[in-house]
């Protein structure tokens, strides 16, 4: 890394976390403002000579998972593990790269969780009580957080099992909610006893009070954090009657809390990324590390009261800072899937619209602690008026320009007032995103695109080329000279825009790993230059009109069921079972011939251990004559269904690979023998 200078404090250890998102339906747009912020901040740090660790994964438990599994027919196994790969897949799509993408239902995760609560146990801050839980008397079960709907009994509002989502935003307390109904049943449910295990939160009080002082991040964190610890601090019941999820330590029939388990997801994922690349967690979870975490501002609460208190009371390094993100909204309502209310990462994906759009629109709407109203008229606004308009006019006419008079990075003085500019912004860049401010950051950096764009125009090089084409060059390459600082600068925000914009500049280094300061190095004359192409292409209305009418019509469409199909898009995984359907025998070829009038197909009768060989058509004529067939030993479906190809009946099928060539036994088997 060629950043900043290593003072001492780049050299404590550094831990970035995101928000888990949940593997339990696909990404929408709201999710984002945890993560490319998170991780422009990542690569920013780095620029400047840091090396934060950057971590996250898939929160995998909880009553929704299982109720939404349970509705899809599949179990929350299936459903976490195609969501965790679609997760970890899009963000790799969006350029949001973290150091281990984990989950919390790996070993290493359950190993971390009952390791803390043990040791919550033995400290005495988790104690057992019996509190009376609504219970099915139909389904016959007990009914954990989201198995329950009813009425909040602070505001009265309709609320779920675990939270007013509808009224004040309370968490709710297991036995808390008024007028329990079975969800799954829609019985009145019972009111039963039973032994649950609670974390002694009340007593942390004044630790977290004096705690959130000193918390770093965002104020909005802070200030919500410490309005709640100032009033009552109830303990919270960490149990919950399920089987998917973490085992309690010694109770069979009870789980964590998911809250629970979900943050020691962070210090789990971090033990994977430290087994693999041979560091230690414990220097990040254990030491005197600085330990940052980007969420949502729907979830302060359980970041800076909750998890603080689980880590001070088992013994472990205490977050640094919160940074929490104001709620993407549309029409400053909540985003809600049942509502229409939602833009899905998939459809702006699909609909050909380039992630580094949208990450330069996230970063650079509003400020990060502000609420976010997304719309794709604005999103156009700001990709036409700044991308297009200013950064890509600048790039462009500036790389053409040189690449058509000069063919290469022409000779001559760098301006000290460019430098000088360019260091500024530099100094900007770095105040802001140390401030959790991606927005002031981006604003700096899009000043020195005008920058550039004032100096092209008002030193005329169209004009110096005919009478001085030296006096041209010189202007050219302070122009090139801003480009090349943009690259770098904004390189944080769009990397694949700015990986392209350093290849036309001839730039032969990697631009992800270069530091700040390359943004001063002199641009070096005499490399030849690539023939530019635009960088940022106008956004038409039509394309933004479209995108309107999809999110209208599902707004007035109201609920539909997407997630089916959502789910049906997923990359299938077969069961044991299901390969167990698949007849896969060995064959012994007793006749091959050409068919007629094919150039492809080959007509064979082979004896797969049934008492009438199988004839079988096969497209390996271009590779295989029938001779060579004869009497060879090949592997076939014997259970595809029977189809009639160049009307011959085909009953199987022989596999190959690539262009048809054939599989066969490494030893000679009997025909008929099962491959499995
Ligand atoms: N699984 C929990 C987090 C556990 S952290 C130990 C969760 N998951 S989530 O999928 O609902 O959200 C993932 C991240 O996206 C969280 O940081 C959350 O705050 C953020 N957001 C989800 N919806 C959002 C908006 N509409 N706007 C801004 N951020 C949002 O919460
Ligand atoms: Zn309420």
């Amino acid at each position: 890394m060629q950043g900043g200078e290593l003072s001492m404090e780049n050299q404590r250890p550094h831990v970035v976390t995101c928000g888990l998102p949940y593997a339990n339906g696909p990404a929408h747009i709201g999710h984002l403002r945890t993560y490319i912020p998170a991780d422009i901040y990542v690569r920013t740090l780095r620029k400047l000579g840091e090396n934060p660790v950057f971590i996250c994964g898939s929160d995998t438990h909880g009553t929704p998972i299982v109720v939404n599994a349970e509705q899809l027919g599949i179990t929350p196994k299936e459903l976490v593990t195609r969501y965790h790969r679609y997760f970890d897949e899009t963000f790799r799509k969006l350029g949001v790269i973290f150091d281990n993408y984990g989950s919390t239902d790996s070993e290493f995760n359950h190993r971390r969780t009952q390791q803390i609560v043990k040791e919550l146990i033995d400290r005495g801050y988790v104690y057992p009580k019996s509190i009376e839980l609504a219970y099915c008397p139909v389904c016959e079960m007990f009914l954990p957080d989201r198995y329950v709907d009813g009425k909040c009994p602070y505001c009265g509002s309709p609320a779920r099992g675990d939270e007013c989502d509808q009224g004040c935003g309370r968490h709710l307390e297991p036995g808390e909610i008024l007028d329990p109904v079975c969800r799954v049943c829609g019985t009145r449910a019972e009111s039963r006893i039973q032994e649950h295990y609670f974390f002694r939160l009340s007593a942390f009080k004044d630790f977290l009070l004096e705690y959130l002082a000193r918390l770093e991040g965002t104020s909005n964190a802070r200030n919500y954090a410490l309005g709640w610890v100032k009033g009552e601090l109830k303990d919270w019941c960490i149990t919950r009657n399920l089987d998917w999820g973490v085992k309690f330590p010694g109770r069979d029939d009870l789980v964590v809390y998911v809250w629970v388990d979900a943050p020691i997801g962070y210090i789990s994922s971090t033990e994977q990324w430290a087994e693999k690349t041979g560091e230690s967690w414990e220097r990040y979870w254990k030491g005197d590390a600085r330990i940052t975490h980007f969420i949502g501002s729907d979830i302060i609460y359980h970041h800076c009261i909750f998890w603080p208190a689980m880590l001070k009371g088992a013994g472990y390094t205490l977050p640094t800072a919160v940074v929490a993100s104001g709620m993407v909204k549309i029409d400053d309502k909540t985003f809600s899937k049942s509502r229409g209310y939602v833009v899905w990462v998939d459809e702006y994906l699909e609909n050909g619209f380039h992630p580094d759009l949208l990450r330069y629109y996230l970063a650079s709407y509003t400020s990060h602690t502000k609420e976010l109203n997304f719309s794709w008229k604005i999103f156009q606004e700001k990709c036409n008026n700044e991308l297009v308009a200013i950064l890509g006019n600048l790039a462009y006419r500036t790389l053409l320009f040189a690449f058509r008079n000069f063919g290469e990075v022409p000779e001559g003085e760098i301006d000290e007032g460019v430098i000088e500019k360019i260091g500024e912004t530099i100094g900007l860049l770095d105040r802001s995103i140390r401030e959790y401010e991606p927005k002031r950051m981006v604003d700096s950096v899009m000043a020195l695109a005008n920058f550039g764009n004032g100096y092209f125009q008002s030193h005329k090089p169209w004009e110096l080329i005919k009478e001085d084409k030296g006096a041209c060059g010189v202007v050219i390459r302070n122009a090139l000279q801003i480009v090349k600082a943009l690259a770098v600068l904004l390189e944080p925000v769009m990397p694949s825009k700015m990986e392209e914009l350093w290849h036309y500049l001839g730039m032969e280094t990697d631009i992800h790993s270069v530091g700040v300061k390359e943004a001063l190095v002199p641009i070096e004359a005499g490399v030849k230059l690539k023939k530019p192409r635009i960088l940022f292409e106008k956004i038409e209305d039509d394309a933004i009109e479209k995108m309107e009418n999809l999110l209208r019509g599902r707004i007035e469409g109201g609920e539909e069921d997407i997630e089916k199909e959502d789910i049906e898009k997923m990359p299938e995984l077969v069961s044991f079972d299901e390969f167990m359907q698949l007849d896969i025998r060995i064959g012994r070829v007793v006749e091959a011939e050409a068919i007629k009038g094919s150039r492809k197909l080959l007509r064979l009768l082979v004896d797969i251990g049934e008492e009438e060989p199988r004839q079988i058509v096969a497209g390996i004529a271009g590779i295989y004559k029938p001779e060579e067939l004869l009497n060879r030993e090949i592997v076939v479906l014997a259970n595809l269904k029977p189809a009639k190809i160049f009307g011959y009946d085909s009953m199987g099928m022989l596999l190959a690979a690539g262009e048809g060539v054939l599989l066969v036994p490494d030893r000679e088997v009997n025909p008929g023998e099962r491959v499995r």
